[in-house]
């Protein structure tokens, strides 16, 4: 596969791969409630990731400042389909969180979310090297192993881009490693992209841009 060669290619893949993820999700682009929203994550959500969903525990991943669209998608897709089909991104302790919210409370959590300000998220501080590994393959990839720049997806300083491109800046470090290593295991709701990234990545890459994406603001 070379198609992760150059940046323009990138940036073609990006898009042609837009179109059928919107063309699945239109009904994520209508608003949701975030005053509802509010009450929903102060009661079920507030113990693991904070009442503003800056969660200080840093396998709990911040959902402070996501894109609405991104944090909807997640949450249909920690449910089973009603045929019982298995959830695209199963996990034990989201699964049960999910289960009783209709795809409006979800919508209207993710509007509560997306409005609250991001904190710096929790790192572990291994050392120049790690970092500058990390900004080395953010910011420009690996051609040996053509790992594609995360930038290109993620945008320079981490934001993201709105719906399908999540915000990744001040995530903490060991939650992003968890989920770069689930790409490579049980977490199929990512159109294939995320999981042929992760498959070029070794285990100290993963661990050096999870450190850097935590710095970026
Ligand atoms: C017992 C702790 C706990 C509770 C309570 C909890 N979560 Fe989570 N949440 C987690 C963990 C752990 C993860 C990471 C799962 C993984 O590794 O994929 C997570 C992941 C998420 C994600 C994915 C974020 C991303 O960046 O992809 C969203 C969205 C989320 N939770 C929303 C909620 C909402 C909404 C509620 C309340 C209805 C809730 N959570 C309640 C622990 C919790
Ligand atoms: C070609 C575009 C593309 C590139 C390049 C890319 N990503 Fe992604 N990434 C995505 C998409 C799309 C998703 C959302 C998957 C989903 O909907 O669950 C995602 C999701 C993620 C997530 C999950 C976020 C969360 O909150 O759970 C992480 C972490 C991530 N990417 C890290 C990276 C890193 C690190 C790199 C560079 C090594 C990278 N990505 C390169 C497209 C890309």
């Amino acid at each position: 596969m070379r198609i992760f060669k150059n940046s323009a290619i990138v940036f073609a893949m990006t898009l042609s791969l837009s179109a059928p993820a919107l063309a699945g999700s239109s009904t994520t682009s209508a608003e949701g409630d975030a005053e509802k929203g509010k009450e929903i994550a102060a009661g079920t959500c507030a113990g693991c990731h904070n009442p503003d969903g800056n969660s200080i525990i840093p396998t709990n991943p911040v959902l402070a400042g996501q894109h609405a669209a991104y944090t909807f998608k997640q949450l249909m897709e920690f449910k089973e389909g009603d045929d019982g089909e298995p959830a695209k991104r199963p996990n034990p302790i989201m699964a049960p969180m999910v289960a009783a919210l209709s795809p409006e409370d979800m919508r209207d959590i993710a509007a509560y979310y997306a409005q609250q300000t991001p904190q710096t998220g929790i790192s572990n501080k291994k050392g120049d090297d790690l970092l500058e590994l990390g900004e080395i393959i953010y910011r420009g990839g690996n051609l040996e192993n053509e790992v594609p720049a995360c930038a290109s997806c993620h945008s320079p300083n981490g934001n993201g881009l709105p719906p399908n491109y999540p915000r990744l800046a001040g995530q903490h470090a060991d939650y992003t490693y968890a989920q770069l290593s689930a790409f490579d295991k049980n977490r199929k709701n990512d159109n294939e992209v995320m999981r042929l990234v992760v498959s070029r990545m070794s285990a100290r890459e993963k661990r050096a841009v999870a450190e850097f994406i935590t710095s970026l603001k």
